[in-house]
């Protein structure tokens, strides 16, 4: 057995005691989906993480992959007409992208679908078979007789046995919230076919977590665990010695099945929570290979790296207990610690595909809200618990706009003009030893230590404490009264000088947050790329700086609503949180309705998209600056009006206008225009020839319509 896991390395270590060797991951993305704001707090969680460890000089690789395999990808492909393989290439294309875009520092991005993966999947399954912990059991469960394919609960649905609420998972209700079998749903039917599962019974290979050896094991490892909710769970789990409670796991599924065959098992595949955190691994030794980096010292049970997992605390479970288990019992070194965090809420409540609070990364990028925008909010917010953290739109676009712009950028602005123009963009060296500045760079080591034990929220506030404190000094210095008299230039010199010093300091600070922000600082500065050794190697007149250049804008509220705009869904009633899921029901209807295609004709699916609704005219103005434009405020049956630029100036007079009822497109993606967000579209008739037959007519519909009607 290998020594239990280390007690909190992260309790900061000290650059000095030596260079570490850290393998860090973050949970596997699905690929059946685009990445969201819910996934990407996980993944800033971790980069930052890493950029603060590499900043130290350690020998780190974060690694991740897409979690390919299951029944889910299986199906999706099959909707989509596609190959399982085209549309997990696909989908990674996309979730690399995104990682990008965010910033996110992956040494390797890889797929869970990989040789690499297959080859460690079946060695470590050889080693447990081998060591007697691989079970053969028959089992019987439900099964689609239309589809010949074993059901895992999701993808069952019926009525609630105690509500009556039709279309209901196998697991739990979501009308009245009580959870039960998935055989006791009365008029249980297949998501996939619709068919009426039957029960067939099969044989399953088991993962024998029961066996003493691993609840000796893992007692012991739980000790090592850096979060004491996660210590708890844990205890929980494995209840109290020598009664033992942990069940063996199910770690194959019958043919058809996206994945990876078992060894000597013909038809019977890794259930794909074996081959997702092996593809940990997987991803590293592909980094390995091309990097020359020895991957069996660092998998070792006598390994000197240490391994650290990054994940949310609804899959604790499958990282605490059986990933250890795998690891030790195929003779690899278990994990040093796995950070668990809580989900992330917007405005307080579960990420809403109606409100348009499902975020995708996409539409971050699409409605031109800068990504380290995010890092920051996420990164202020974060601790080194399971807490949930709260989205707030408006306190996201105030600590975004006087954190970053007016505390931080603010400083670099107001003393870079005076620097250049009056002393060459050199600093006065004897400023590095001003208070303020020693202040600034003795917090440094307790900045980088905190980043460390993962409190980012008290790294930030203590950043803009000493940002204040800067600010502070430069508003009692008053260098703008100072550069009036040349009498008082030496004085100028050194506001101005302890101001970038100090900006330097408060941007090496922020580094592991805003890497991208602060590549422009370290270009405007003329330094090399920041490091936490670089608190104490101040700026120096031989080094001028660059001239002062933009480094961040201001959030725009026009971007937020674009942005909720972007991602606002219209869904039925109860079909909320439901949506993804039944992704293959969807598909099964869909290709029952499908009629045949002739050219320029659309199937009513297509039609469907198209959210058009009764809107009333609360205000018509026209647009100052345009002659073709009408603006329009529309009640459309929704909390808010919506604002709507139409180019229907020549055929009406806004008074005209007002108080009528038309037809809107409710879901046309909002248009910034020179003039404001435009968000929809009302509907005109016109001539085929506008020229020859001029005339614009707005739709209306006939009495009793009301605002919010659906057009169909
Ligand atoms: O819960 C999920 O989204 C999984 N795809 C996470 C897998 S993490 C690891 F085990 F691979
Ligand atoms: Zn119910």
């Amino acid at each position: 057995m290998s020594a239990p896991i280390s007690a909190t390395a992260s309790a900061a270590a000290p650059a000095q005691a030596g260079r570490r060797q850290i393998l860090v991951t973050s949970a596997l993305p699905y690929a059946n989906g685009q990445i969201h704001i819910g996934h990407m707090v996980e993944y800033i969680q971790t980069d930052i993480w890493v950029r603060a460890l590499r900043m130290h000089g350690h020998e780190v690789y974060y690694v991740g992959a897409d979690d390919t395999h299951g029944t889910p990808v299986m199906l999706r492909a099959e909707k989509e007409g596609i190959t399982p393989k085209a549309l997990i290439d696909r989908v990674w294309t996309e979730h690399k992208r995104d990682f990008d875009s965010f910033g996110i520092s992956f040494d390797n991005y890889y797929s869970t679908d990989a040789e690499e993966n297959r080859i460690l999947c079946e060695k470590i399954y050889g080693s447990l078979k081998e060591a007697g912990f691989i079970d053969a059991r028959d089992i019987e469960q439900a099964y689609d007789p239309v589809k010949e394919m074993f059901l895992p609960d999701r993808f069952i649905k019926g009525e609630c046995p105690k509500c009556g609420a039709k279309d209901q998972y196998g697991d739990n209700c979501e009308v009245c919230g009580s959870t039960y079998l998935p055989t006791e749903l009365i008029n249980p039917y297949s998501v996939v076919s619709g068919a009426t599962p039957i029960k067939k019974t099969s044989t399953h290979y088991f993962f024998r977590l029961s066996d003493p050896r691993c609840e000796d094991f893992l007692r012991t490892w739980v000790s090592g665990l850096a979060q004491p909710e996660a210590t708890n769970k844990m205890r929980e789990w494995l209840g109290d010695k020598g009664d033992a409670k942990l069940a063996d796991w199910d770690i194959s599924r019958d043919a058809p099945y996206f994945g990876f065959e078992i060894p000597g098992a013909p038809g019977k595949y890794f259930y794909v929570w074996v081959d997702a955190p092996v593809g940990y691994y997987a991803s590293f030794k592909k980094l390995a290979d091309e990097r020359g980096i020895d991957f069996d010292a660092w998998v070792a049970p006598d390994s000197k790296a240490e391994q650290y997992h990054f994940i949310g605390k609804d899959i604790l479970y499958f990282h605490t207990l059986f990933w250890p288990a795998m690891l030790q019992f195929s003779g690899h070194r278990t994990p040093t610690n796995v950070f668990a965090h809580g989900f992330l809420t917007v405005d307080g409540a579960k990420m809403s595909k109606s409100r348009g609070t499902f975020i995708t990364a996409q539409s971050v990028i699409d409605t031109g809200i800068n990504p380290e925008w995010l890092r920051y909010y996420f990164a202020a917010k974060l601790n080194n618990t399971m807490e949930d953290i709260d989205l707030n739109l408006e306190d996201f676009q105030a600590r975004v706009n006087s954190d970053l712009v007016g505390k931080y950028v603010n400083i670099a602005s107001r003393a870079a003009g005076f620097l250049i123009k009056r002393f060459d963009g050199r600093v006065q060296d004897s400023a590095m030893h001003h208070p303020l500045v020693t202040q600034l760079r003795t917090a440094m080591p307790n900045l980088a230590a905190l980043f460390e034990s993962r409190e980012y929220g008290r790294a930030l506030r203590t950043t803009m404490e000493l940002a204040d404190a800067v600010n502070h000094y430069v508003d009692a210095a008053k260098p703008w009264d100072q550069a009036k008299d040349p009498a008082n230039s030496v004085a100028l010199h050194e506001t101005c000088s302890v101001s970038l010093e100090a900006f330097r300091l408060l941007s090496l600070a922020l580094k592991p947050v805003l890497p991208k922000l602060i590549e422009s600082v370290e270009a405007f500065l003329g330094i090399a790329p920041l490091v936490w050794a670089d608190a104490a190697k101040p700026l120096s007149s031989e080094q001028p700086i660059n001239a002062y250049k933009h480094l961040t804008t201001r959030v725009d509220p026009l971007q937020i609503q674009a942005l909720l705009a972007a991602n606002r869904e219209s869904l039925q009633p109860g079909q909320e949180g439901a949506a993804a899921a039944s992704s293959a029901a969807q598909a099964t209807k869909k290709a029952k309705s499908k009629e045949p295609e002739a050219e320029g004709v659309i199937a009513i699916d297509d039609f469907a998209k198209i959210d058009l609704r009764i809107a009333k005219i609360v205000d018509c103005k026209a647009v100052e600056g345009s002659d073709k434009l009408l603006q329009l405020t529309l009640d459309v049956g929704e909390d808010n009006t919506r604002n709507v630029f139409s180019g229907i100036k020549a055929a009406y007079q806004p008074q005209d206008l007002i108080g009528k009822l038309t037809v809107m497109v409710a879901n046309l993606a909002p248009r910034k225009m020179k003039f404001g967000l435009s968000e929809g579209m009302v509907l005109a008739a016109s001539a085929a020839d506008e020229k020859a037959e001029p005339g614009l007519y707005i739709l209306e519909p006939h009495s009793g319509a009301k605002p919010g009607m659906r057009v169909k």
